[in-house]
């Protein structure tokens, strides 16, 4: 019986201190758990005389309803203060927030500016939502020329400039060379621009927004050795040391003579072949890895730049195209970059 009795005083002792449902959980384990202090007192009954047992047994049970009545009533308590605006439960624990990071392409861009900043290029962003003129015009592609065909547009719904043509979103980072020129004056130019650029296409290897990085190198006496100089520097930069480019001839208006630099294959190193299994991957030991040139004379002159005194060299690069072809990334389609799918992106 004095057990009894010091088990109520006990729980109204306890209860005082309960200021949160996690506590109300605990003394409720104290007194009604399996192994709690209802139970270890029902174990006692056995070494009392018959006729005590009845009247302890029936003490017990109302001591248990008791106590569920009075836990019941706190915890409705506790539930209610959780509802008010101003009430903080500093018992519970604390949230766990996930660990953020950048977008592949960020880091990719972080990583293609430092290759660049190491020999002296100064990373430029120019706009966006671009001028036809500078994005073409000003590239020796005048209006109604074919070539414009090959940079399929997105046009802003915006009355045109009699100066400069209509909006467009930036087809290529190209334009950055000509506002380059204007913006430095004088040569010595050595630029990279990093920009989002947009075509209509939709495909495992396109995305109607994309990024590209434009070199832009002016100055007196560049030819092509210092253009070929720095896209081996900057593949055996991003590749690796045992990658080789090639600069296979092409066409491009804004630039003469005109280039599309090869790569290596990082899977067959350039044989084209694996243990006399024609490579998967390449076919010919060589992939395309960007656009390039000697800047075409007709550039420099929209630049405001003397083409008799100067010459320089532009590439321009596909960064997701290049990040495709990186070790150890191997995406199969492009298009999941941008899909949003947080169980893609945390991976990197
Ligand atoms: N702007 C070209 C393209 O998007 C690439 C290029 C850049 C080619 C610079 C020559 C020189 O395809």
């Amino acid at each position: 019986m004095k057990n009894l009795n010091e088990v109520s005083k006990d729980l109204t002792a306890d209860l005082k201190k309960v200021i949160s449902l996690a506590d109300l959980e605990n003394l409720q384990i104290k007194y009604l758990g399996r192994k709690g202090l209802i139970n270890s007192l029902l174990q006692s009954i056995k070494k009392l005389k018959p006729e005590e047992k009845k009247n302890f047994g029936k003490k017990i049970n109302d001591i248990k309803t008791a106590i569920k009545h009075l836990i019941e009533v706190k915890q409705k308590k506790l539930l209610y203060i959780h509802t008010q605006k101003d009430f903080i439960d500093i018992s519970l624990p604390g949230k766990q927030y996930q660990r953020g990071s950048l977008h592949l392409v960020t880091y990719a861009i972080e990583e293609i500016s430092e290759i660049f900043q190491k020999i002296g290029f100064i990373r430029m962003t120019y706009p966006e939502v671009e001028w036809e003129y500078f994005s073409f015009d000003a590239l020796n592609m005048p209006k109604g020329h074919p070539a414009r065909d090959d940079f399929e547009t997105f046009f802003i719904d915006v009355p045109a400039s009699r100066k400069n043509g209509k909006m467009i979103l930036s087809p290529h980072t190209s334009s950055g060379q000509v506002r380059e020129m204007i913006r430095v004056g004088k040569p010595p130019i050595r630029m990279i621009n990093i920009a989002k650029c947009y075509r209509p296409n939709w495909d495992t290897t396109h995305t109607p927004m994309f990024h590209q990085f434009e070199g832009l190198c002016v100055d007196e006496g560049i030819n092509i050795t210092h253009l070929k100089g720095a896209i081996n520097y900057f593949a055996k930069e991003f590749f690796a040391e045992d990658r080789e480019i090639r600069l296979r001839p092409a066409h491009f208006q804004f630039t003469e003579p005109s280039f599309e630099p090869d790569i290596t294959c990082g899977i067959c190193l350039g044989k084209g072949e694996i243990n006399g299994i024609k490579c998967r991957v390449c076919k010919s030991g060589w992939l395309e890895l960007a656009g390039a040139g000697m800047i075409h004379p007709n550039v420099l002159k929209a630049g405001g730049i003397d083409p008799d005194i100067y010459t320089g060299w532009a590439f321009g690069f596909g960064i997701e195209r290049i990040m495709m072809m990186k070790e150890g990334i191997k995406l199969d389609d492009m298009r999941i970059l941008y899909d949003g799918d947080i169980r893609f992106l945390e991976q990197f």
